[in-house]
């Protein structure tokens, strides 16, 4: 069946006369976040914020959820549709809009079709990110990087040990531009092909959001286009769509970088609840730290990955530090880094005297090892005992610690055991970058949201409460 049919029985399903934009691919390739079923979303722009989920079992079982025809046998799919607010997810078979059978086949591409009188191909957003050290722009469409580009100012904060905030302005102010002309060279696109420009206006460095949100609205200013303020964590939790398509939400993911350890729940767009949090460091900040300590350089993550290759991970025992709670006991779920911080700095100090007395070196890989092992197994059975409290079955890893094989490996053995299933996001996009920047933008255009051209910028500002960056009225 031709897109365009597809689309004409889609938009009689849902019995709008609204554009739609409609992606992904049947089967397997199914573009899917958050919704019941393998999965095409399908934005009803202009509708007020509504949007529509439409779900395919195959087999001819509608509520058949596994989505796509796994054995690559050609089978007939069913159309269901359903009407709900973005982010919500329908609660009850009354939801549901009658049904009706469309003969798709495993694989089919049905992407960015028209459907009504004003047709609304799929959006393409030019995205900034310079919350922190890490400058970069991206063009995305259909949840694709288009073009993408970070340049890193890691080595001049390097002999700091740390990030000094008016060293990272400057290097924003004077890498924007570049990479700016870049990703719009590299896309083969000019302003009149965009649908919006973002940039993270939260939270991060105050001067360094500021580089990116100044530049983006000027942009959207000068081009006449909407601008979106993205949540840097909204982003992390986005780049998932950047890899594999995921199985049926919700979903628990777990963001660790440099300045967050949390478990969030995620129903949907825009729908998130956080879980857990370090009540000190940041896993990404353990990393930093204990290389610093290790004398391996920053960033601490991937030197202490390459320092600990071959080590003995086993050979240290390490305190898995756990969080009290007022009443007695623990935190079920909590992270605390900053007993395993002073833990390892009594270890490097014993195990330094010890190698001056016998004349030996420092054994730095089983010391890198035992600490990555800790970090990743504390990680991983929070994680998974969250999911379980909470009966979700799907986990997902983001932000610059997903990068880490130990944790990547551990996570994944683990969810075999349990019969869960895991995504990480693409090793390219888990630290800093604009690609899921833009992604998070292209939901927000899709719900039919954009942000003040006068929205500011941030050091802090939760997560649950990302949608306020879209309201009228400006959260800051
Ligand atoms: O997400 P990100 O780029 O920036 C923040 O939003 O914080 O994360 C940076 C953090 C740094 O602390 C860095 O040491 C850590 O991610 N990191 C890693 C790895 N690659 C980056 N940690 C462990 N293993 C890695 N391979
Ligand atoms: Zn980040």
């Amino acid at each position: 069946m031709a897109p365009a049919a597809i689309h004409d029985q889609v938009g009689q399903a849902i019995g709008t006369t609204h554009s739609l934009a409609v992606h992904g691919k049947t089967g397997l390739g199914l573009v899917s976040f958050g919704c019941l079923g393998a999965l095409l979303e399908a934005g009803a722009l202009g509708a007020g914020g509504q949007a529509c989920h439409i779900s395919l079992g195959h087999g001819g079982e509608a509520e058949d959820q596994q989505g796509g025809n796994q054995d690559g046998e050609e089978a007939a799919h069913r159309l269901r549709v359903w009407r709900c607010s973005w982010g919500a997810l329908p609660k009850q078979d009354g939801d549901l809009l009658p049904r009706q059978k469309l003969d798709l086949l495993p694989g089919q591409d049905v992407s960015c079709g028209h459907y009504g009188s004003s047709p609304v191909a799929m959006p393409t957003v030019l995205a900034l990110e310079t919350s922190c050290d890490e400058s970069a722009a991206a063009v995305v469409r259909d949840q694709r990087p288009l073009a993408s580009a970070v340049a890193t100012q890691m080595e001049e904060h390097a002999r700091f040990g740390g990030v000094v905030p008016e060293i990272a302005s400057r290097r924003h102010v004077e890498a924007l531009p570049q990479l700016i002309d870049q990703v719009m060279a590299d896309s083969g696109l000019g302003f009149a092909d965009l649908d919006g420009i973002a940039a993270t206006v939260t939270p991060g460095l105050v001067g360094a959001l500021l580089v990116g949100s100044v530049t983006a609205r000027t942009l959207a200013r000068l081009h006449g286009l909407p601008f979106l303020g993205v949540h840097h964590l909204e982003g992390h939790l986005c780049s998932v769509h950047l890899g594999e398509p995921l199985p049926p939400g919700p979903f628990l993911v777990l963001l660790v970088s440099g300045g967050h350890s949390e478990l969030i729940r995620v129903d949907g767009p825009g729908a998130y609840r956080r879980l857990a949090r370090s009540r000190d460091d940041a896993a990404g900040e353990a990393f930093d730290k204990v290389a610093r300590l290790l004398e391996l350089g920053y960033p601490g993550g991937p030197a202490i990955q390459a320092a600990a290759a071959g080590g003995q991970a086993d050979r240290f025992p390490l305190p898995k530090g756990r969080v009290s709670l007022p009443g007695g006991g623990f935190h079920p779920y909590d992270f605390s880094f900053s007993g395993l911080k002073t833990a390892m700095v009594r270890l490097v100090a014993e195990q330094q005297r010890l190698a001056d007395g016998a004349g030996t070196a420092l054994p730095l890989a089983d010391l890198a090892a035992s600490f990555e092992q800790v970090v990743a197994e504390v990680l991983v059975e929070r994680t998974c005992r969250c999911a379980k409290d909470q009966g979700l079955e799907t986990l997902v890893l983001v932000g610059g610690v997903a990068a880490n094989r130990r944790l990547r490996n551990l996570l994944e053995a683990r969810c075999q055991t349990l019969g869960l299933a895991w995504r990480a996001a693409p090793l390219a996009y888990c630290t800093d970058n604009a690609a899921m920047i833009g992604v998070a933008a292209e939901q927000r255009l899709l719900a039919g949201g954009q942000s003040s051209i006068e929205l500011a910028v941030a050091p802090r500002w939760p997560l649950e409460d990302a949608l306020a960056l879209y309201d009228r009225q400006n959260p800051f």
